[in-house]
């Protein structure tokens, strides 16, 4: 498996697998799926010098198997320390360990790009993705009981962080 950054070639894969989540799961609450253009605008919010995006591809054909991301927390210029860390792995790709060479690629990029803390939303609280952080060093900061709502029921978001410096 290759790690790279994205670019507009990769849009397409990057909005299939989220877009699996947008239809099943609680991972994230978005509910709407969106169109190209919101996509290309996306990539445009992640210059690489400061909210870089990554994909995994797969050594053979170079597929899209998951993908990474850095956003900010807040417009607000005191928390520009904080970023928030996004890991979306295909679902046929899951288990091997994508998510947590893409996770680690969100870490070294906010240590290189000098940032201070990593914040993550775990949306409807998932057993992996709680795993994955907690496994590279994230800890619970606490869980928002009930702050969401998806496919007609109450969720939690569990907000967990990494202080980087
Ligand atoms: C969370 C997610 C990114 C994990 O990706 P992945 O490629 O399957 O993860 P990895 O194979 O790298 O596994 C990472 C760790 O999680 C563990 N794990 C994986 N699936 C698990 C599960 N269902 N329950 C508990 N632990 C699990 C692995 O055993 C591994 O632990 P280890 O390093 O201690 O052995 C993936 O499930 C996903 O894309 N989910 C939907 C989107 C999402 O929830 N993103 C996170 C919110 S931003």
């Amino acid at each position: 498996m290759d790690i790279r950054l994205a670019k507009l070639d990769d849009l397409a894969a990057i909005a299939d697998i989220y877009n699996r989540e947008v239809i099943h799961s609680t991972a994230t609450l978005d509910t709407d799926i969106q169109s190209e253009a919101y996509w290309v605008d996306w990539l445009a919010e992640h210059p690489p010098d400061r909210f870089p995006a990554f994909v995994a591809t797969s050594d053979d054909d170079k597929t899209v198997l998951g993908w990474s991301a850095l956003k900010p927390w807040s417009t607000r210029k005191g928390y520009n320390r904080c970023v928030e860390v996004s890991v979306y792995v295909h679902h046929t790709s899951r288990g091997v360990g994508l998510g947590r060479t893409l996770l680690q690629t969100l870490i070294d990029a906010g240590i290189e790009r000098g940032y201070g803390y990593l914040a993550a939303r775990i949306g409807g609280a998932s057993a992996a993705s709680l795993h994955l952080h907690a496994s590279l060093g994230f800890e619970h900061v606490g869980t928002m009981r009930r702050v969401g709502e998806k496919f007609g029921n109450v969720v939690d978001v569990v907000l967990m962080g990494k202080i980087l410096s």
